[in-house]
């Protein structure tokens, strides 16, 4: 997608107005995967938890266009339409912050980490705390496998974001330092 595609199909999606209709039941199928409680118990899905309702919208659409490829979310957003991907995303990000499944960082992990995130930049998009902002995710405290294959993934283009922020900021990345960002993060 092109810049200016780009922000028009986001402002799009932002002026999108939310869904009368109930959500709970509709919900119900996305939490049992994604974590009633805004943690995800399962290897490979993210935690919604506190995610940036701004930037779910991004990927749920990009989910119903076949933009990002994950075979369950494709069909999951197949039928939603765009007042409920604002909907659903507003519901999702309300949710609590997800817990941390591991213990803090040890030193010699949050000395290395902190020196990738201080070189790439990651909390100059990403924020302070890593929570996020506007429609850049929170990845503080997500699931480790999951960060990692995340990265990957910008990293070799098979995701393409819906800017290419993300996958401009992954080419540098070394394997270790994949592993070293994921085990940090997933820590906080
Ligand atoms: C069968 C399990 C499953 C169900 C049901 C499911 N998801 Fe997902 N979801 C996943 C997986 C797996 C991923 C990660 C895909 C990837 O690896 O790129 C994901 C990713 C996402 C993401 C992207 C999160 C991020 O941090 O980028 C959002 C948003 C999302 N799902 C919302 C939903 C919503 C809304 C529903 C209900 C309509 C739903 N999911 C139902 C498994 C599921
Ligand atoms: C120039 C801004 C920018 C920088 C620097 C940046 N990111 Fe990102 N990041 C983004 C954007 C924008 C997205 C969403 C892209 C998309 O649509 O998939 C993103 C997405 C992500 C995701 C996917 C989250 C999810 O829930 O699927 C991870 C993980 C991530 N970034 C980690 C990092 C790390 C680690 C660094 C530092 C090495 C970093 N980012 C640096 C802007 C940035």
């Amino acid at each position: 997608m092109r810049p200016l595609e780009g922000a028009v199909l986001l402002a799009t999606l932002l002026l999108g107005t939310a869904s009368a209709a109930p959500l709970g039941e509709r919900l119900a199928p996305c939490l049992a995967c994604h974590g009633e409680r805004g943690t995800s118990q399962t290897e490979g899905v993210p935690s919604l938890g506190a995610q940036m309702p701004d930037y779910i919208v991004t990927q749920l659409f990009q989910f119903r266009d076949k933009q990002r490829t994950a075979p369950p979310m494709n069909d999951m957003a197949a039928d939603l339409s765009d007042d409920d991907l604002r909907s659903f995303s507003d519901a999702l990000g309300a949710l609590p912050a997800p817990v941390a499944a591991k213990a803090a960082p040890d030193a010699a992990l949050a000395a290395r980490a902190q020196a990738l995130v201080a070189k790439h930049q990651c909390n100059s998009c990403h924020a302070g705390e890593l929570t996020g902002r506007d429609n850049i995710p929170r990845i503080r405290g997500q699931r480790e496998e999951y960060l990692a294959a995340a990265l990957a993934a910008y990293r070799s283009n098979a995701r393409p974001g819906y800017d290419p922020a993300m996958n401009e900021a992954a080419q540098g990345l070394k394997d270790d330092e994949i592993r070293d960002l994921a085990a940090y993060i997933a820590r906080l």
